[in-house]
């Protein structure tokens, strides 16, 4: 296992290329177990959860090859398993959007329960009801959900009670190829979303009503295999935007989408902070102080919980007050233990937290406890005077592709060595 140390206090310069999203990849992965034949998949980032789910993949009876370093294909002729065991789920929860593609192409499909994780309990009960809605029987035993279909999936009305972003995946999956129209409402609108959309269209599933929160499936008997680009990382675009909020600098982001980051832009020119947007490229400068701001994490296109630590980080820069409020996930503040052993003044009461800006942190040894949290601690690192040791640092290789390396590259002071 390895650890990252930062020699804080460098400014960073010059251009950093954003990977395919993680969270457009996987669902999207997931959705070639809907039909045979063979898929092309391009812009994939390389993670350790893009390796987790063609693992789980492999399990099922699909076979992959990488075209080249981002372009993968993908056979799922031979589907003849449904089971994505404990040991696939517990590595990474979104094992589960395999539930809808296996039970509407196999009548059947056997999933291990997510458990709680490090930033809150994370139910599937969303998906569950979905199914049923869609006329799956499901049982709970020995920690699994066991999905079963006599025939085809039917059509059917289904809300959610809060827009769920794999939910709406899930059911999307399911319904491409059920008996009649499903209408999902309150859908979540994440960009995400819309890229899985795109994937199942060209697999010939008729959707209406993308990027809005009510999404109309007309089933279809039968897909066919489909090739599709993953849009860009919008997380590892806004970490980078952050990352040269906290260091200073001048950056120059491509083969992004600035469109994706409505509410991160907005906060950031608020912080003080230069963005110039183009088609597919931010420039981002910072060179005077940081202004504080308040904060409150929603579904898209509001501000995303995914970037919460990352701004967290920023925050304690600035020399005032500023509000988060974490609205998505009950305990996602893990990372506050650790930015105070770098200095900072971080209150948490319920799902709030108040942060003292004190215009500094300083370097220190600190443990990654979630993915998006590891990436607080790299930008509060970057920031921080002298020597910031990082352990832990898996959870950051399961969504970042080449974090160190990108940043190294423009001026950062970064890297990494094995962990006794
Ligand atoms: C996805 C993202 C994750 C992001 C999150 C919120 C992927 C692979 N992961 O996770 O990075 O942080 O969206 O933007 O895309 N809920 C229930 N029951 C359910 C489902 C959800 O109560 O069955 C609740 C959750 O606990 C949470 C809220 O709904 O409070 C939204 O969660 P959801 O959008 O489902 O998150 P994920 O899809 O798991």
């Amino acid at each position: 296992m390895d650890k990252i140390l930062i020699e804080g206090g460098r400014s960073l310069r010059g251009e950093i290329k954003i990977s395919g999203a993680k969270n457009g990849a996987l669902p999207i992965i997931a959705a070639t177990l809907l039909c045979p034949g063979t898929h092309t998949i391009y812009n994939v980032p390389e993670l350790r959860d893009i390796r987790t789910i063609l693992q789980l993949l492999v399990t099922l009876g699909a076979t992959w090859e990488r075209i080249d370093k981002h372009t993968l294909k993908i056979n799922s002729d031979n589907i003849t398993e449904f089971e994505a065991s404990y040991e696939l789920v517990k590595t990474m929860r979104a094992s589960v959007l395999v539930l809808g593609p296996l039970l509407a192409r196999l009548g059947r499909a056997r999933v291990s329960l997510p458990g709680g994780c490090a930033i809150g309990a994370r139910p599937i009960d969303f998906h569950m009801q979905g199914f049923q809605k869609l006329g799956a029987q499901l049982e709970l035993e020995q920690g699994y959900v066991d999905a079963k279909v006599c025939g085809r999936l039917r059509g059917n009305t289904v809300y959610f009670d809060i827009p769920s972003v794999t939910g709406t995946e899930n059911i999307l999956m399911a319904a491409a190829l059920a008996e009649g129209t499903t209408i999902i409402k309150n859908a979540a609108k994440e960009p995400e979303i819309a890229n899985l959309i795109d994937m199942l269209t060209g697999m010939g599933a008729k959707i209406e009503g993308r990027d809005t929160d009510r999404l109309l499936v007309h089933g279809v008997k039968s897909l066919k295999p489909a090739e599709i680009a993953i849009i860009p990382d919008r997380i590892e675009t806004g970490t980078f935007l952050i990352a040269v909020g906290a260091a200073g600098g001048d950056v120059t982001l491509t083969n992004c989408n600035p469109a994706h980051l409505p509410s991160l832009s907005e906060k950031l020119r608020s912080c003080g902070i230069y963005l110039e947007t183009g088609e597919k490229s931010i420039r981002v400068i910072r060179s005077g102080p940081l202004k504080n701001v308040d904060i409150k994490t929603m579904p898209y296109p509001g501000f995303p919980t995914d970037l919460q630590a990352q701004i967290m980080a920023l925050m304690t820069l600035t020399s005032g007050l500023s509000v988060i409020h974490e609205n998505i996930f009950e305990n996602r503040f893990m990372h506050v233990a650790e930015l105070r052993r770098m200095g900072a003044d971080i209150m948490v009461e319920g799902g709030k937290a108040i942060v003292k800006g004190q215009g500094k942190l300083e370097g220190a040894q600190v443990m990654a406890t979630d993915l998006r949290a590891s990436a607080s601690l790299v930008i509060a690192g970057l920031a921080a005077r002298g020597l910031t040791e990082i352990s832990r640092v898996y959870h950051l290789d399961r969504g970042y592709d080449d974090l160190v390396g990108k940043l190294s590259a423009v001026g950062a002071k970064i890297w990494r060595e094995p962990e006794n």
